[in-house]
């Protein structure tokens, strides 16, 4: 028996020694101490041993027990903290590494205008309306008083889908959306992306309008002066001035071009207005008799005006950018140089 138990206390020595994870112990340890294991054999085995004989033979298997456990306990301890110490090598974060860079985005130049330009309308009463970008060529041209063939299709060079829907080419689409479905006073501000076949340094492709459209009993040329005049002093300068010269749009009778004085050196002459003084900005007028009929709104009765502007002209007059494709490199070195 003697020799029995040497043997498993050699072994059991030796193997705890070639362990090297928790589980290959935990192994070992089932092989003499689990329910079948060895060890326990040897308890059981006890039943056979001559009764004089089983108090000696008992603790000689109970010490070996005893001290199997004792080592098992020792070498899960040690093998516990070899893991954490192996985990923590593997995480160790190298402090000399190079840190990524979150950059973080600003608001388009483009899109601070079009927020302030809304806000200022708003505090003027206006709501906000959004058409479709993919427009019927009725609601683009043929209400707007350009039917198919009218030379004023060449003012805008259009992309066409099938010959009866198109990308809109002008936010003005939108006054015939509103004044089909809502009798005045209308009284609206329509933001929106238009697309043109043109591009350079002032057109781009895709570009973005904010459309005005004012309908009521007695409106007249001067309220849209008024209006725009309060536009140019919150957008601009409180100094700014407005200045309409005659000019041509199917849709409104009379059509104007609206300039403001250069906000950069008063009206005196400097580069950003080409030493004019003024800067043009938006085309406007008051809607023409046959646009309202087209909407089943009574000409006789009422009178509006509509204006429309390009927000990337407004953004680069307003911030001096000299090209237009400059707002859509998406640099953001450029686009951190404007805050809200
Ligand atoms: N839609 C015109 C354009 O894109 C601008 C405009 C709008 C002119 C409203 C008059 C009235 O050029």
């Amino acid at each position: 028996m003697q020799e029995k138990l040497d043997a498993i206390r050699s072994a059991i020595g030796e193997g705890i020694g070639q362990t090297n994870t928790r589980k290959e112990l935990f192994e070992l340890k089932m092989k003499y101490l689990g329910k079948t294991g060895e060890i326990s054999a040897l308890s059981k085995g006890m039943r056979d041993v001559p009764a004089e004989e089983r108090p000696a033979m008992g603790k000689l298997v109970s010490d070996v027990r005893a001290w199997a456990e004792a080592q098992f306990a020792e070498r899960e301890e040690f093998l516990k903290r070899k893991e954490i110490e192996e985990r923590y090598q593997n995480e160790k974060v190298d402090v000399t590494m190079p840190a990524r860079f979150a950059e973080t985005g600003t608001q388009h130049p483009v899109s601070l205008v079009k927020k302030e330009i809304i806000e200022c309308f708003e505090g003027m009463g206006f709501e906000i309306y959004e058409g479709p970008e993919i427009e019927k060529d009725y609601y683009n041209f043929q209400a707007l008083n350009i039917p198919a063939d009218h030379p004023a299709r060449d003012m805008q060079d259009t992309f066409f889908i099938t010959g009866e829907y198109l990308l809109r080419s002008q936010t003005s689409s939108g006054q015939i959306r509103v004044m089909e479905n809502k009798k005045p006073p209308i009284k609206i501000l329509s933001p929106g992306r238009v697309y043109r076949s043109d591009s350079d340094a002032t057109h781009s492709p895709m570009f973005h309008q904010m459309e005005g459209l004012v309908v009521d009993k007695g409106i007249t040329l001067c309220d849209l002066k008024g209006i725009l005049d309060e536009f140019a002093r919150r957008l601009f300068t409180s100094e700014t001035k407005t200045r309409l010269r005659p000019s041509y749009f199917p849709f409104t009778e009379p059509s104007v071009e609206v300039d403001l004085s250069c906000h950069n050196c008063g009206g005196k002459g400097c580069r950003i207005c080409k030493g004019t003084g003024w800067i043009e900005i938006l085309g406007a007028g008051m809607v023409n008799r046959r646009v309202l009929e087209n909407c089943g709104i009574d000409p006789d009765e009422y009178t509006g005006f509509a204006f429309g502007m390009g927000l990337e002209r407004i953004a680069m007059i307003k911030y001096g950018i000299n090209d237009m494709r400059y707002l859509f490199e998406n640099d953001v070195r450029l686009l951190k140089q404007f805050k809200d």
